[in-house]
């Protein structure tokens, strides 16, 4: 059976994106921060993404990394008034630094696996193109999520590592205050399927969960 990593499991769409690929029989590698109850068919791992000392390398094969944990922490701040430099800071430790930790810490076992994936879980907030203004914190982390993953998939193209980045919905999870309009299971099955979409000719793409091109 494929080997799948999900960083950020513990709940919302890491958690969803665990029960999926459970329900399709893979073996799952699945990290928290917290101590997590011992599950069939899971290896939880403790992971704090932003502290370089705590990701540890598998070994053998990794079929697909999710990076999937992510903080919006700038609810209710202001131009003029908000925007905190500990907000800027501490965003993007997770949201980017702690996403390329991930990837580099698993790249090996990623090269060792014929046709292995890479999904990052960026946001519509990641657009350029788009730019509705405000939450400058998180739009800037997630435009760096979907920048470093363009520059992955041109590095690891040669290597047959295949790299997406998605936006997974507006989703009812704690980051939306449960607000969205999709479930996390259904924002998951859908990214799921992209996920299994994802390949060599498709690589460095942007979509959302639903399969539609994202304007970068
Ligand atoms: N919900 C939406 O509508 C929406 C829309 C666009 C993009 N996204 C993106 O989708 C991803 C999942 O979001 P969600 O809605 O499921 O959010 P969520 O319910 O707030 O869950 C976030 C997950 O990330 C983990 N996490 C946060 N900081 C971490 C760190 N330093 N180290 C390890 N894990 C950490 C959390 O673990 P703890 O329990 O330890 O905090 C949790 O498992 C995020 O990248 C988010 O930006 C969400």
């Amino acid at each position: 059976m494929p080997r799948v990593m999900i960083i950020g499991a513990n709940r919302g769409i890491g958690r969803a994106l665990l029960d999926g690929y459970l329900k399709k029989g893979w073996k799952c590698i699945a990290t928290s921060r917290k101590e997590q109850a011992p599950e069939e068919n899971v290896t939880w791992i403790k992971l704090d993404i932003r502290d370089p000392n705590s990701h540890i390398p598998l070994t053998g094969e990794l079929d697909l990394l999710i990076c999937n944990a992510g903080v919006f922490l700038e609810r209710g701040a202001k131009l003029g008034s908000g925007y905190d430099a500990n907000l800027w800071a501490d965003t993007f430790s997770t949201n980017v630094t702690g996403t390329y930790l991930a990837i580099e810490t698993q790249i090996n076992v990623l090269k060792a696996t014929k046709n292995s994936k890479i999904a990052i879980i960026s946001s519509q907030m990641a657009s350029d193109t788009t730019a509705p203004g405000g939450s400058y914190i998180y739009r800037s982390s997630k435009a760096a999520s979907l920048n470093l993953g363009r520059n992955l998939a041109t590095d690891l193209k040669s290597e047959g590592i295949s790299v997406g980045i998605y936006h997974p919905g507006w989703v009812q999870t704690d980051m939306t205050g449960n607000a969205g309009n999709l479930t996390a299971s259904e924002s998951a099955a859908g990214l799921i399927k992209r996920f299994t979409a994802l390949s060599i000719e498709t690589t460095g793409c942007f979509e959302t969960w639903d399969g539609n091109i994202h304007p970068y």
